[in-house]
């Protein structure tokens, strides 16, 4: 228990753990339930979804149990992990709805799957890949245990990132602070996996879809407000109410008759197979 234990603070070293978001990730991150029937249905397209009884799929960094809790829902048997207890917690919590005992929740490290080799049928990273230094060895190990080697990484999300209110932010740390996004310890953009994966001779289908919801206007100020973000993590606290104060007082850029917004749900995802099965995607 003793060696698990250090082999676990060892590995939070070289990873971005998520525990202090766990609280309010899935207010956060939340995504509609139509997005993610719509990233269900494009990868039953790709002919990544096989039957419910017989699939068991791999969601590696899995945290709050977001993306599988949808899969698990409809029927598929999921295996979550992910080196933040806290996540893991909410996502057992989260999963109490149908066929909740399909989801199989494992505290691990992503570098080293505690996972027999060939096993999967599915397995993927959904924004997991920045946050690990040796994302390499995450990709390797997540195609070691996947039978076809079938594997998807790359990002679904709510796009608040192009609202002005989030480039101001930045704009007025970077210009009165002197104070950046805090790096990505992983891969800085998707397109790195991409090259990796190419190089090893895998071809690869991108998927890009999006959806707008509305929602509320003061909800988006309040998730800055809480540093729930990872880009957020270095930021001074001072520096960050300072900031804060900015956008309160110049709140123009979104206007107070806008109380509702309109956002842009997005999926955008890369979908990597074997060389050899290229005559079968389309
Ligand atoms: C941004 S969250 C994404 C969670 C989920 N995939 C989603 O899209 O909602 C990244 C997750 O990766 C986990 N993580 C970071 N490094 C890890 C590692 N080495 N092994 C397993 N999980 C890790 C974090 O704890 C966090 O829960």
């Amino acid at each position: 228990m003793k060696a698990n234990s250090r082999k676990i603070n060892d590995a939070s070293k070289n990873s971005i753990v998520f525990d202090r978001y766990a609280d309010c990730y899935e207010e956060t991150r939340r995504v509609s339930t139509s997005l993610l029937s719509l990233l269900m249905f494009h990868l039953k397209e790709q002919g990544m979804l096989g039957s419910q009884m017989t699939t068991t799929i791999l969601d590696v960094g899995c945290g709050t149990g977001r993306i599988s809790r949808a899969l698990v829902q409809v029927g598929y048997r999921v295996i979550g992990i992910d080196l933040s207890m806290k996540m893991l917690d909410v996502s057992v919590n989260k999963n109490a709805g149908k066929n909740y005992w399909k989801f199989h929740p494992l505290l691990a490290d992503a570098i080293k799957l505690p996972i027999l080799s060939d096993s999967i049928d599915f397995c993927y990273t959904i924004h997991v890949l920045h946050l690990i230094k040796k994302w390499q060895t995450v990709v390797d190990e997540a195609l070691r245990c996947s039978k076809k080697k079938h594997y998807m990484n790359g990002g679904v999300f709510r796009d608040y990132y192009s609202l002005p209110i989030w480039k101001e932010y930045w704009k007025y740390l970077i210009t009165e602070h002197q104070v950046k996004p805090s790096p990505a310890i992983g891969i800085s953009k998707n397109e790195d996996v991409v090259t990796y994966l190419t190089n090893k001779g895998f071809k690869y289908q991108r998927i890009k879809d999006q959806i707008t919801v509305n929602i509320k206007r003061r909800q988006i100020i309040d998730y800055l407000a809480r540093m729930s973000y990872s880009s957020q993590r270095n930021v001074p606290r001072d520096a960050h109410q300072d900031a804060m104060k900015f956008l309160e007082k110049n709140d123009y850029f979104l206007p107070k008759n806008a109380p509702i917004l309109k956002i842009k749900e997005k999926i955008d995802v890369w979908i990597f197979t074997p060389e050899e099965e290229k005559s079968k995607i389309k």
